[in-house]
């Protein structure tokens, strides 16, 4: 069975940890083993299927050939199975009652693990996550406040280590974000398209080390403007949309020139994922994919990301260009145009709270459909788990779960590492 669900690098799942695999279908049947013996008694081939956790208990082999058995049952030497198990005891005060009239009984196909695995629906896997891992010039990598267990990582060291680690248990792919130097961010985000830049730099230096790693990149200028938001701001405070397309065009084809492998505009600009297919293909990047943030939701479950990149807009709100929470239909014509202009993957963001979102985008569309799990969905999930007020590793398990139910390809996850560690069986 483990086999079946799970194709992952990380050697067959050693089955150590029950309580992750029993979400992903995992756990294997310990004790049922149905086994085909002779019998004891009479010499009589007989199926027997025994409920023990071992072998042991059936019985030894009389060296009779099936001839012999055949023959004996004839005779009406029927050998004996075991007795069956008395009828288990409910608690005194049990009332009685006559069996409801149910043709339906759904818990039937509920009773066992073994049942339960074979009719689980959808499935749980390394190679479904990817990494997003913020990266700064330092050499030393620093704890995110908001979010225990995230780091900026040093690009040339523990970025390296950390991508190391995750392919050690099957992620193969994962999103880049800068925190950039106040010096070097500007009202136009020019920076974002400089070669040289800590991005382009870092996808070398990766794609060096493990040529096969996916790498996806953020294009938005919001961690190189000097105002936070993710276009240039005129004046008045209005986000200019094409002269920002023209900035995320030139990052786009700066990324794919390093060596990125899908580049994911999380902007929310119109007409961008056309105009950046176009310049990618005018640059010789036709194999380079687009991820596009269809459906990017003015949120507030994005404070700690901001707070890990210092990327709070320095005046006013995300919501001329993210879309309003309390919208649905809205989110179909953003992916009707996403994908006449050659998105190769639809993305909701954020995750769980939007999975209405991410079915619709699954039942109208045929490409693949991102979900992004994003910080303060995260730092929810372990603050509840660090105050004991909820299972940190099961909801963590049961929230990746649901986005793969809701229609979700792939999810971009701060607990990629964590999650698959947990697949693989690995205790933390
Ligand atoms: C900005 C960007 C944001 C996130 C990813 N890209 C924040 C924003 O829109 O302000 C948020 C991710 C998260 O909260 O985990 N281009």
């Amino acid at each position: 069975m483990a086999s079946s669900v799970f194709h992952a690098p990380c050697g067959a799942p050693s089955i150590k940890q029950l309580e992750c695999q029993k979400y992903v279908g995992l756990r294997p049947s310990v004790t049922l083993r149905f086994n085909c013996v002779k019998t004891k008694t009479v010499m009589a081939r007989r199926l027997v299927v025994t409920a023990s956790k071992s072998h042991d208990g059936a019985s030894k082999k009389l060296g009779i050939s099936d001839a012999e058995c055949e023959a004996a049952v004839v005779a009406g030497n029927i050998p004996e199975a075991p007795p069956v198990p008395p009828k288990p005891a409910a608690p005194a005060g049990t009332p009685v009652v006559p069996s409801l009239p149910l043709s339906r009984r759904p818990r039937r196909n509920r009773k066992s693990p073994a049942m339960r695995a074979s009719f689980q629906e959808t499935n749980l896997s390394p190679a479904n996550f990817v990494y997003p891992l913020f990266i700064h010039e330092g050499e030393e990598d620093t704890p995110i406040g908001a979010m225990p267990g995230c780091y900026r990582l040093g690009w040339r060291h523990g970025l390296v280590q950390e991508v190391a680690k995750a392919r050690d248990v099957g992620v193969n792919s994962v999103v880049l974000f800068p925190k950039v130097p106040d010096a070097l961010k500007s009202p136009t985000g020019d920076e974002a398209y400089n070669d040289n830049g800590l991005v382009p730099r870092t996808i070398w230096l990766l794609k060096d080390r493990y040529p096969d790693l996916v790498i996806y990149t953020d294009v938005a200028l919001d961690p190189y403007s000097s105002d936070g938001h993710d276009g240039i701001v005129r004046e008045d405070g209005v986000i200019m949309n094409d002269e920002t397309v023209h900035q995320l065009c030139k990052q786009a084809v700066s990324q794919a020139r390093a060596g990125a492998d899908v580049v994911s505009p999380s902007d929310m600009m119109d007409g961008r994922v056309g105009a950046i297919r176009a310049a990618l293909d005018a640059e010789g990047f036709q194999h380079v994919s687009i991820m596009s943030y269809t459906a990017k939701y003015a949120s507030s479950f994005y404070g700690p990301f901001r707070e890990a990149l210092d990327s709070n807009p320095r005046f006013g709100d995300k919501k001329t260009y993210q879309m309003n929470p309390a919208n649905y239909r809205e989110a179909l014509v953003e992916a009707q145009a996403d994908e006449s202009e050659g998105a190769d993957i639809l993305l909701v963001k954020p995750g769980l709270p939007y999975l209405d979102v991410i079915r619709l985008l699954r039942d109208k569309y045929p490409l693949p459909i991102a979900a992004y799990q994003v910080s303060g969905e995260y730092s929810m999930i372990k603050a509840g788990g660090a105050l004991k007020m909820i299972d940190e590793q099961r909801v963590m398990m049961e929230s990746l779960m649901c986005l793969r139910r809701a229609g979700a390809d792939i999810i971009l996850t701060y607990f990629a590492l964590q999650a698959a560690r947990c697949l693989c069986g690995e205790k933390r």
